[in-house]
């Protein structure tokens, strides 16, 4: 078994204490290796190295230009590592391996996108009314503290470090508690991709010690969150004691809405990829199915039909669509929604823990359909971060958008219809930060990513993603030779 150390200033190094946490393969429950639970003493010499290699070099020195090389180094290295990667990554999160070598596709492209952004940066040249030059220019806020969740461990980190390093940041991140593995991995390859000491540093550890003491430090500029909106919450709270920059990705209970002139086999797969895609373990999967009345039932038993043929199995099988949950914790959180569930609403299918000679020891749940759920039921209003989808009757336009922004959430929307005029009504009046057409799910790095309402704050992918690890810097340049003759 792997027992890992912590990664700081280029190099693998021992926390402080001999504290460990366990890191678990969801599918049999089996211990598969140990990480350091880093404490305050460890993120201090984190944000120390980080802070040294902003305020002191090399990474205060290093060109765009320099810096879109690591980039460009970084998605090649993990592409030559792609497959022992996503069979890491699989082991450690449950997910199939086929979405797995998806996501470590979608890493490499990260890192590129923003290796060719790191030299358009650009500032502003102002035109203003006097005899001087104003100039906006745009420059790296700092030391970054990043702390990602455990759906997609690589791709959160790639969402975090890309943009950090393309901004000329330095970053100490630290991954969930659950699934640590891959970054430290592809940590063993940050010197060779160029990546100078100091300039990322992975901290691991518990959410409340080593998370908590990152997002107090007084020399981190800015914190990047993805996960919970109650850790959300904490962190924007926390963050105010140094009144650090924030961005916030959190969770959602977003709609995937169903007019009765949709397609009709396109939408049931739809419906269906939108909530069970990744376990349902996706901040935008469309939680809530709505559906227009005329084509209700045939849509209901359509859906159930087919989610009666999704395999789920061992993570590793080709043939797998359905993996086990991330951990322990969150199969007990599933399972408790799948019976609240059956005391609120009508349950359609599946329901319980998923069994079968090789699922039992691991964290499976079968795919879940509930239906005539009534949008203020628990099942409706909570993020349940599991296969569980809520099946929603509506009768008009109006209905279904007063139900689909009835939420605190507003991160995602999907919307099914061949009407192109209702379409973009219904585009323009959902509150949400990503609305799909006649899809869901399908993510670019070039566009960006973030809620509304209690979604989040803030922008990833795209050239907003980078904005958020950058400050703005007003010049003036007085091109008058003359004294101003105030006096
Ligand atoms: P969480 O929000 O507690 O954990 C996410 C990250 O935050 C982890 O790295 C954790 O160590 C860190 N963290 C936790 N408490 C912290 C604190 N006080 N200060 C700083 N960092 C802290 O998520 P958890 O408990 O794993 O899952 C609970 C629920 O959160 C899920 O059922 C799901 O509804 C939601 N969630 C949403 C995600 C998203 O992508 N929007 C991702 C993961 C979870
Ligand atoms: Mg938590």
């Amino acid at each position: 078994m792997n027992t890992y150390p912590l990664y700081i200033n280029g190099e693998f190094t021992p926390a402080e204490s001999s504290a460990t946490l366990d890191v678990v393969d969801p599918s049999t429950a089996d211990v598969i290796a140990r990480v350091p639970d880093a404490g305050a003493a460890d993120v201090a010499r984190a944000v120390r190295t980080a802070r040294a290699a902003f305020d002191a070099g090399p990474w205060k020195d290093a060109t765009a230009q320099d810096r879109g090389r690591v980039l460009f180094k970084l998605a090649d290295i993990v592409r030559r590592r792609a497959g022992a990667l996503a069979e890491l990554e699989t082991r450690n999160t449950g997910k199939p391996i086929v979405e797995s070598e998806f996501d470590i596709g979608d890493v490499a492209t990260c890192f590129e996108y923003y290796g060719g952004l790191a030299t358009k940066i650009h500032g502003d040249v102002i035109p203003i009314p006097d005899n001087a030059m104003s100039l906006a220019l745009r420059e790296p806020i700092g030391v970054a503290g990043q702390i990602i969740p455990w759906n997609y461990p690589l791709l959160m980190a790639s969402w975090k470090l890309a943009p950090a390093i393309c901004a000329g940041c330095t970053t100490v991140l630290k991954p969930a508690e659950q699934t640590p593995l891959t970054v430290l991995e592809l940590a063993s390859s940050f010197a060779d991709a160029g990546l100078p000491p100091g300039v990322v540093n992975i901290v691991t550890g518990a959410g409340e010690t080593a998370g908590a003491a990152i997002v107090e430090h007084t020399d981190v500029d800015k914190i990047a969150f993805t996960g919970s909106a109650e850790v959300g919450k904490t962190i924007m709270r926390a963050a105010a004691g140094t009144l650090k920059k924030i961005s916030l990705e959190l969770g959602g209970k977003s709609p995937n809405i169903f007019f009765a002139d949709a397609d009709f086999e396109a939408a049931v797969e739809g419906a269906l990829f939108g909530v069970f895609f990744n376990q349902g373990e996706v901040c935008s999967a469309g939680s809530r199915i709505l559906v227009q009345r005329p084509i209700y039932k045939k849509f209901l038993d359509a859906m159930v039909e087919k989610t009666r043929t999704i395999t789920v199995g061992l993570p590793m099988d080709r043939d797998t669509k359905m993996g086990a949950l991330v951990s322990r914790e969150q199969f007990d959180r599933v399972r408790q929604y799948q019976e609240i569930g059956k005391l609120e609403a009508r349950l359609a299918v599946g329901g319980g823990r998923a069994s079968g000679a090789v699922l039992d020891r691991g964290f499976f749940v079968e795919p879940t359909i509930f239906y005539d759920v009534d949008n203020a039921d628990r099942i409706a209003r909570e993020e349940i971060f599991g296969p569980v989808a809520c099946v929603i009757p509506f009768d008009t336009e109006e209905d279904a958008l007063r139900i689909a922004n009835d939420t605190y959430y507003g991160l995602a929307a999907a919307v099914w219809t061949r009407d192109i005029f209702r379409a973009m009504r219904v585009v323009k009046t959902l509150r949400a930060g990503i609305v799909w057409v006649n899809h869901m799910q399908p993510t670019y790095v070039e566009a960006p990513w973030g809620g509304y309402k209690q979604s989040g704050i803030g922008r990833e992918l795209g050239r907003w993603g980078v904005e958020e690890y950058l400050n703005v810097k007003q010049v003036y340049i007085n091109l008058s030779e003359q004294p101003i003759g105030w006096y």
